[in-house]
């Protein structure tokens, strides 16, 4: 089964609502609509301006998804500063991002929260919030060379109590710490060997079929240059795109490499 490609933009903190809405207009104004036959599209910009993209596309009535990049995993309650999937959900996020490194490193995330958060995002089946989860070793990991059992090992802590039955929507990202807003791109081979070794994982955890159908992105310093090498390999599905998808051009570019 042909997986159809996704290409995610994770905009992480940047653009303030005003910049966001012209950011969107500007990604709508260069989509051409029947790209949406061949790749998924999302944006997920900050909590604050997932409403206002949202309406972008949809004024424009264009398919092209938001995600949030990040969530709690209780529905509501005493929790200060924290967003919920019931928030995501009303106003229209089709993912988000769960365990970006960056949330690992500076604040401190655990597999244990973000088993929580993914178990959290998958148990609702109707208009689910997709998660994208991200794992990725660190460079000092990568250098050791224990790399595939590192991320097998994130991979099965992040999907530890997931039934097979609530994983048909979810994503699966790669993303070397090492490549992340670097500038170091990990070389086809080498992001095709780390998504290839997700998928055998996703196989033992849930079955040749979940994972013959389950998208797996590569993120790391992709760009309009290198996305389409790695977007070529067969277990890349996709690509979760940081400093590349400020720019409607460069994110457009590599939306154009996907179909
Ligand atoms: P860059 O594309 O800026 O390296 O960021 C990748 C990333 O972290 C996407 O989530």
């Amino acid at each position: 089964m042909a997986r159809k490609p996704l290409i995610a933009g994770n905009w992480k903190m940047n653009n303030t609502v005003s910049e966001a809405v012209v950011l969107a207009q500007e990604i709508s104004n260069g989509f051409e609509r029947d790209w949406l036959d061949h790749v998924d599209v999302a944006v997920c910009p900050p909590y604050v301006d997932l409403k206002p993209v949202r309406t972008v596309f949809e004024f424009d009535k264009l398919r092209i998804a938001v995600g949030a990049q990040n969530v709690f995993w209780e529905p509501s309650g005493a929790y200060t500063g924290e967003i919920s999937i019931p928030m995501l959900r009303e106003i229209g996020c089709g993912y988000c991002i769960v365990g970006h490194s960056e949330r690992r490193e500076l604040f401190g995330e655990t597999n244990e929260d973000i088993n929580r958060k993914v178990r959290a995002l998958v148990a609702e089946q109707l208009n689910p919030v997709r998660p994208i989860v991200c794992v990725g070793e660190s460079l000092a990991v990568r250098d050791e060379g224990s790399y595939l059992a590192y991320v097998d090992a994130q991979v099965r802590a992040a999907f530890a109590g997931v039934d097979v039955s609530e994983v048909a929507e979810a994503v699966i990202a790669y993303e070397p710490i090492w490549a992340i807003g670097t500038g170091r791109t990990a070389t086809p081979e080498q992001a095709q060997e780390v998504c290839a070794a997700i998928r055998a994982t996703v196989t033992e955890l849930f079955g040749a079929e979940r994972a013959v159908s389950m998208r797996v992105l590569y993120g790391g310093s992709m760009n309009e240059g290198n996305a389409s090498l790695l977007l070529a390999q067969p277990d890349i599905d996709g690509g979760l795109i940081g400093g590349a998808s400020l720019q409607a051009k460069s994110f457009l570019s590599i939306v154009r490499e996907a179909l």
